[in-house]
């Protein structure tokens, strides 16, 4: 178990093979970097149930191994408890954050975010999504990483700055 002090985040998209699990990836790999990371519990989950079981898509590892990130996830789809057992959930699209409010059991504990608002670019951007690259090509799995990277790093700001989150040792 862990100690309940931690503040729980759960990135969750449609298939829980592509986008959430590279910002579960990213997201532990900013925190170990700031020495937060005894602080937060992470992880990452579907909207549907499809590729329950599933390792991330291959194209994603590929695109995550060249930056030096590499997980064992395995999909699985978001439960009634993840509503009570994360603080904050973490919707990579407007669909998947619509999809969870619709979910959500009355009275839930934890809020429920789209990951972009934390963009600091977000004002200039198209969209508020991050891209599903599934159907795409490889630029697509590069830009999920990129959003990931920008977004995961405003958004450890943010508890830095809100939540008191404070380094439990030197940031290496
Ligand atoms: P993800 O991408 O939501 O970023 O994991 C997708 C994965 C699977 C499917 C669609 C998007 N699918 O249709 O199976």
């Amino acid at each position: 178990m862990e100690p309940p002090e931690t503040f729980g985040v759960l990135f969750v998209c449609l298939g829980n093979i592509c986008r959430s699990p590279t910002a579960e990836g990213v997201f532990r790999h900013l925190a170990r970097q700031r020495g937060l990371d005894g602080q937060l519990r992470v992880d990452s989950a579907g909207t549907i149930g499809f590729h329950a079981g599933d390792r991330s898509d291959p194209r994603t590892l590929a695109a995550a191994a060249k930056r030096g990130l590499r997980w064992e996830h395995r999909s699985r789809q978001v439960t009634a408890a993840d509503f009570e057992d994360f603080d904050l959930l973490v919707a990579m699209d407007r669909k998947n954050e619509r999809d969870l409010r619709a979910m959500a059991p009355p009275g839930h504990r934890c809020e429920i975010v789209l990951f972009r608002s934390f963009d600091p670019t977000t004002s200039f951007a198209k969209s508020l999504d991050v891209p599903d690259p599934y159907f795409g090509g490889d630029a697509g799995f590069e830009e999920v990483l990129d959003l990931c990277e920008r977004c995961g790093a405003a958004l450890l700001d943010h508890l830095v700055a809100e939540r008191a989150l404070a380094p439990a040792r030197p940031a290496v």
